[in-house]
């Protein structure tokens, strides 16, 4: 890990950052590598607490509705992957019209997207990252995205690139995910190339594994039956059968129930079986020392949700790049980011005019 570092003016110090919605710490290993500090995180669930607490000594605050931005640290960077909900478009224009201080702080208001808002609006980070699933700019016919993204431009006044990662250059595992990387001011910012090619299976599979990962005769033959019964159907829907040379189809939270998704092959004479769970923090990009201090159900679910480390450490480092580089502000910057932020908003015409127009106007006035 780097030392200390100039970070701004003369200062000189690690980055910090805050990790919301923090699971099981992917983004604190991934920003830690990066150098930076973490000095607040905040995840409810207690499964996942445990975890947190086992890896990195502290356990997360609870139920993001129960703590006060104002009690939240001086930051540089919000972490967060969060929950993908649907807005309520009524309920975002009022929010907006309402003209409260920081246009967010209605606690009940019951997506996590605006408890993130809320903390950026009051802390103005000079950056924040957030991860999402790719569907993320379909959900809900692309208003979820419009308004996430309009609010952070238009009304926070960040900058934000993003972009959809697929995490298989570093990990045996397709999983897409969208990262939205937001600077206030202007920063030049890339996302790092990930290359189509990454690991095999092989890589992360373990050479002795119990027999109870191995799926009993009746589970077997329930996913090769329902399997038949959606391939008659027409629909894709069945189980994953992968060997060793394989990358392997996207991780769930729900991968405890079957484990369908991603079963491996143990040859013609043997049922497939699961991963295990250490094989599936393998393939989340953990190291092997990381601490799985809770059941397999547990830990299936807290692996499925998380991020892929590597993936993130990769955009953590950038990040931190980024903000170390004085500023840099050129005319050309300024336009170029202009004219891609306005390309891409047209891009996004699910809103009602009449709804942009609060979101501008609020900008207008603060
Ligand atoms: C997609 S997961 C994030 C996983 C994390 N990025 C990781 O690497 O492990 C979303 C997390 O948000 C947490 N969460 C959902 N609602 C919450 C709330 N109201 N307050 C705090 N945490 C919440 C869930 O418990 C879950 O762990």
């Amino acid at each position: 890990m780097r030392e200390d570092r100039a970070v701004f003016g003369n200062e000189h110090r690690k980055l910090r950052f805050v990790d919301i919605f923090c699971g099981i710490g992917g983004f604190r290993i991934a920003f830690e590598r990066a150098g930076a500090e973490c000095v607040f995180s905040c995840d409810w669930d207690k499964f996942s607490q445990l975890t947190y607490a086992a890896n990195f000594g502290e356990t997360p605050q609870g139920d993001i509705h129960d703590v006060a931005v104002a009690d939240i640290p001086k930051f540089d960077i919000l972490c967060a992957g969060f929950p993908c909900q649907p807005f309520s478009l009524a309920g975002v224009s009022k929010k907006l019209s309402l003209g409260r201080k920081h246009g967010f702080d209605d606690e009940k208001q019951g997506n996590l997207f605006f408890d993130l808002a809320s903390i950026i609006s009051f802390h103005q980070p000079p950056a924040f990252v957030l991860e999402n699933v790719k569907h993320l700019k379909r959900h809900d016919k692309g208003r979820t995205f419009e308004i996430i993204y309009r609010t952070l431009t238009e009304d926070l006044g960040y900058t934000v690139y993003y972009k959809v990662i697929d995490a298989r250059s570093v990990v045996p595992q397709h999983r897409e995910r969208i990262f939205l990387v937001g600077f206030k001011p202007l920063r030049y910012f890339e996302f790092p190339e990930f290359p189509a090619e990454g690991p095999k299976l092989e890589t992360i599979l373990a050479a002795d594994v119990l027999d109870k990962y191995t799926l009993t005769d009746h589970l077997w033959q329930y996913l090769q039956d329902y399997a038949k019964k959606h391939q008659a159907a027409g629909n894709g829907f069945g189980f994953g059968l992968f060997t060793g040379k394989d990358v392997a189809r996207t991780l769930s939270a729900r991968y405890h129930k079957d484990g369908s998704e991603i079963l491996i092959s143990q040859g013609p004479r043997k049922n497939p079986r699961r991963l295990t769970p250490r094989e599936c923090s393998r393939l989340m990009g953990y190291p092997d020392d990381f601490k799985i201090p809770v059941s397999d159900t547990q830990a299936y679910r807290q692996f499925g949700n998380s991020v892929v480390v590597p993936v993130v450490e990769r955009i953590a480092k950038e990040v931190v790049l980024s903000l170390e580089r004085p500023p840099n502000i050129t005319p050309d910057l300024v336009l170029q980011v202009a004219e891609r932020q306005q390309r891409e908003a047209l891009d996004m015409p699910l809103v009602r005019k009449k709804q942009v127009r609060y979101v501008v106007k609020r900008t207008k006035k603060d």
